[in-house]
């Protein structure tokens, strides 16, 4: 009769334990369609920025988003892009409009105070472009009292605000027109994120990176203040990449780090010139 109870009571305590399993716990990172029942990842981006997000063929492409891709898996989600400005993803993130923002962002401490960032994938730095034939622009002292172009809300945008003493900082909401108003003379220099800026100024014949960094940043992934889950989750791949390594793959793929050939061609060509230049005097 003993053996029977505890039996009993082994049975109940194992349906009940079923019971607890049955429950589906839906965690706050991912939201369930009703009907499809598909789990989703909504990251927000903003697709200006090759070669981390941009787009090829109608379709955002790039680092982040394979990263993203590899995030989706690990949760068993599907990944949802939403293209936005990007002064926009702070706020987007911090009222759940967007699960992440994935978008080269760097962490700052005043972000910080808005959102969560996860570990940082990628070491950055700002840049300067000028025009090969400038002769106002060869440093970051010189941005002094000129008209520097920026992309709106970007730590290149904080940067130049806070440090330069610019006659004017021109905010654009996407990096290539501002590097086509370089082109055109309409700005003196553009700031910009390293890759980016080896990206973008590729596409213009006349356009040259200064060697010199202004800065010196991280990528993380940003999330709503709290959302311990999703960070835990993210942290995770991003671990997982760097054991596996991947970032590296990703970084071969995109050509990061690669030396911007053609922009150090045209920067040898102008000291060349100089120097010549300053033996006929
Ligand atoms: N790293 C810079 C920042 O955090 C620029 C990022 C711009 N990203 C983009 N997808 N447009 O402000």
């Amino acid at each position: 009769m003993k053996k029977f109870l505890s039996l009993l009571m082994a049975m109940a305590m194992v349906a009940c334990l079923f019971a607890a399993c049955g429950e589906t716990e839906v965690t706050p990172e991912t939201t369930v369609d009703e009907a499809t029942e598909t789990v989703t990842f909504t990251m927000g981006t903003n697709a200006e920025f090759a070669p981390f997000e941009y787009v090829e063929n109608n379709e955002i492409v790039g680092y982040d988003i394979d990263m993203a891709q590899e995030i989706a898996k690990d949760m068993g989600a599907e990944l949802v892009i939403e293209n936005m400005d990007f002064d926009g993803l702070v706020t987007a993130v911090s009222t759940g409009k967007i699960d992440a923002a994935i978008a080269g962002m760097s962490v700052t401490e005043e972000r910080k105070e808005s959102v969560d960032f996860s570990k940082p994938y990628y070491t950055a730095a700002q840049v300067i472009i000028v025009n090969a034939d400038s002769e106002t622009v060869a440093t970051a002292a010189d941005l002094e009292g000129k008209v520097v172009a920026v992309q709106e809300g970007t730590t290149g945008d904080i940067y130049v605000t806070e440090n330069c003493n610019a006659a004017e900082v021109s905010r654009y909401k996407k990096a290539v027109n501002a590097l086509m108003d370089l082109e055109s003379g309409k700005v003196d220099a553009v700031v910009l994120d390293e890759e980016p800026a080896k990206n973008y100024s590729a596409q213009f014949a006349g356009l040259v990176i200064l060697d010199e960094a202004l800065t010196a940043e991280e990528y993380a992934i940003a999330v709503a203040k709290g959302n311990a889950d999703l960070l835990d989750a993210i942290n995770a791949t991003i671990d997982r990449m760097t054991e596996e390594g991947k970032f590296d793959e990703l970084k071969e793929k995109y050509g990061l780090n690669a030396p911007a050939e053609e922009a150090e061609e045209v920067v040898a060509e102008e000291v060349v010139e100089e120097a010549a230049e300053t033996e006929a005097e």
